[in-house]
């Protein structure tokens, strides 16, 4: 129904249907169209999913970086399964998509610099980038994501450590509290 009445309104006002939507629809349709490349992912698209969630309910994002964080979030593993792909790759990839959305240039510029480097921890970076550092390593302690951290020797600690917001760090605390508990005693050494 909207969808329609967008698209009638468009062509009315001689616009592009893109440039009648509101942020959030933007965002949405940004995450349907980052999709395809994320289903080739280690995790997926549930992974950015997860993400997107942490840092919704979990972060306080203020409501000027809301648009900026949610972005970088939705794109940052957008390059490829490693690393050195999301880094060199995802940047890229990132401007196409939202240059097919309409987002302004500048803007695309400061979503591909904090995807260009989303794990490295950093000083003095924006908001956006820390909201997406902490959801991003946050979500290593979901239920989904647990198991696999923990075969690997995760260093938790470390991980907590290096959050940039006090709220991250308690509520990752409580996480692991309750992820150890729930492995049961027999499970541990
Ligand atoms: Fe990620």
């Amino acid at each position: 129904m909207r969808q329609n009445l967008i698209a009638r309104t468009a062509a009315l006002m001689g616009k592009s249907e893109i440039e009648l939507l509101s942020s959030a629809e933007k965002l949405e349709k940004l995450l349907l169209l980052t999709t395809p490349y994320l289903q080739k992912n280690d995790l997926g698209v549930g992974h950015t999913k997860r993400v997107l969630e942490i840092a919704r309910k979990r972060l306080n994002i203020p409501v000027e970086t809301e648009e900026l964080a949610v972005a970088s979030i939705i794109l940052h593993d957008i390059g490829g399964r490693t690393i050195k792909d999301q880094y060199e790759k995802g940047p890229e990839i990132a401007a196409v998509l939202l240059r097919q959305l309409d987002f302004p240039i500048e803007f695309a510029k400061q979503v591909c610099e904090i995807i260009r480097t989303h794990h490295e921890r950093l000083d003095s970076l924006p908001v956006a980038f820390q909201i997406l550092y902490d959801a991003d390593q946050l979500v290593r302690f979901s239920e989904e994501e647990f198991p696999y951290y923990e075969s690997i020797g995760t260093n938790w600690n470390a991980v907590i450590e290096r959050m940039y917001f006090s709220e991250s760090k308690v509520w990752a605390m409580e996480l692991l509290r309750e992820r150890r508990k729930s492995k049961g005693p027999s499970l541990q050494h």
